[in-house]
């Protein structure tokens, strides 16, 4: 008896001991910033990957209880790119967020399983890692909750979590790989989102012209236009675009991660058609408010803002230089600009063009994607 108490006693304090050093492996591993929150559930077991940040951005957030590794980040940029995700297996998360266009799609509204059609525009999954809200309203708080909405939302992948686990479970080579990242063959949906979220964390876009000129002090890298155009970008009395798109002194997001009303998609009476981010905080306030989007790759990205309704950088631009549409919650920031010469709106726009990055090397289609072809 009593051996049998000592025999469990040591198995308790061995257990505890393997978690702490597992937890010291992982914060000594990674230079990322590490959420306060403590790990729960199923931690991966592969090999632990510190994703470095091109120049010009931060450290990427990692939650406590999703360390990337080799296998969690592979995993999930299979599944990212498997339409086996949709109810009809023929819609994956590229099918609306695809490398070729700045991981956003050509679309106004995104056209989801059966052609049918949601309410805005697809943003881009580019640096989605430093979002500290998801979606246009902000009601995901994390990658991981984000990626749960798509399979299950009827509009576009029109599925259940149920139905994908089911689906991915009977897939011998999903199972193995499962295995690997996870250290068990019993796939859940917690697991599935897990591992998208690690490969969208790899999906970064910095040393763009404009940061070897900002960050890397390459004075060539910059047009002169564009050098004008990023004076305008920042100074409150001209373009004052910077107060929402920020730009930090080690780095920039391009947002503030807050929301603004621009009265996109208000009608002539001031009348709004999508309350935006009110629609999760009733506050008065947030009326017709979205979240401030990133604009690296901005070029590759057309249409514009969360109702697609702007098909050039041009457009978007005119949007502003009118100062907004009028509306009773019109953010305060949001002024007329039609002061701007001709020359100064094209040296913004040749800013705007000096943010566009080459893709990391590792974030299209897995290259056995020919596998998932029907
Ligand atoms: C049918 C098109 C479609 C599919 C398929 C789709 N998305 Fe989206 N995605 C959208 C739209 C539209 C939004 C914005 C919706 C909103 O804000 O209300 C969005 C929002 C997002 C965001 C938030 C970005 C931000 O800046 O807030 C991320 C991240 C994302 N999707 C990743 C994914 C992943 C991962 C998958 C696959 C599991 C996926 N999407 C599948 C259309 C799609
Ligand atoms: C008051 C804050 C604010 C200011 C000032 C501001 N923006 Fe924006 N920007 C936003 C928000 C919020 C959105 C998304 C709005 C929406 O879709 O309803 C946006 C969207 C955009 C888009 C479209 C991005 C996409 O993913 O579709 C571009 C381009 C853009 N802004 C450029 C600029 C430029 C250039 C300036 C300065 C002339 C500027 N912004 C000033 C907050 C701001």
């Amino acid at each position: 008896m009593r051996t049998l108490r000592v025999a469990s006693l040591t198995l308790v304090i061995f257990a505890i001991a393997l978690v702490v050093a597992e937890h010291a492996r992982w914060n000594s591993a990674s230079t990322a910033v590490i959420a306060a929150s403590q790990p729960v559930g199923i931690m991966p077991i592969g090999k632990p990957i510190t994703i470095q940040p091109p120049l010009g951005l931060p450290a990427v957030p990692i939650p406590a209880d999703n360390p990337p590794t080799a296998e969690t980040i592979a995993l999930g940029r299979q599944l990212y790119y498997d339409p086996i995700l949709s109810a009809d297996n023929t819609i994956s998360c590229a099918s609306c967020h695809g490398p070729e266009v700045g991981f956003t799609d050509r679309n106004s509204f995104s056209i989801g399983v059966g052609g049918k059609k949601g309410g805005r525009h697809s943003p881009t999954v580019i640096n989605s890692a430093y979002n500290t809200l998801q979606f246009w309203d902000g009601r995901a708080p994390s990658l991981e909750e984000q990626a749960k909405g798509p399979m299950a939302n009827p509009v576009e992948m029109a599925t259940t979590h149920d139905a994908v686990v089911a689906r991915l479970q009977a897939d011998p080579k999903y199972v193995a790989q499962f295995k690997q990242a996870w250290g068990t063959g019993r796939i859940t949906i917690d697991l599935v989102v897990k591992s998208i979220a690690s490969f969208e964390r790899t999906v970064l876009c910095g040393n763009s012209a404009f940061d070897r000129f900002y960050y890397g002090h390459d004075k060539t890298a910059l047009s002169e236009s564009a050098q004008r155009g990023l004076k305008l970008f920042v100074d409150p009395k001209k373009g004052n675009c910077a107060v929402c798109h920020t730009i930090g002194e080690k780095y920039a997001l391009f947002t503030d991660n807050k929301f603004h009303n621009l009265g996109i998609g208000a009608d002539i009476n001031g009348n709004l058609n999508d309350l935006g981010r009110f629609d999760q905080t009733k506050n008065a306030a947030d009326t017709g408010a979205f979240k401030t989007p990133t604009l690296r790759n901005i070029a590759q990205r057309a249409p514009y803002f969360h109702d697609g309704s702007f098909p050039t950088l041009k457009d978007a631009l005119g949007h502003y230089i009118g100062g907004g549409n009028a509306n009773a919650h019109l953010d305060k920031e949001m002024h007329e600009l039609d002061f701007l010469s001709f020359d100064e709106r094209d040296d913004i726009l040749a800013f705007l063009n000096s943010l566009t990055a080459k893709m990391p090397p590792d974030v299209g289609p897995p290259p056995d994607l020919a596998r998932l072809k029907k």
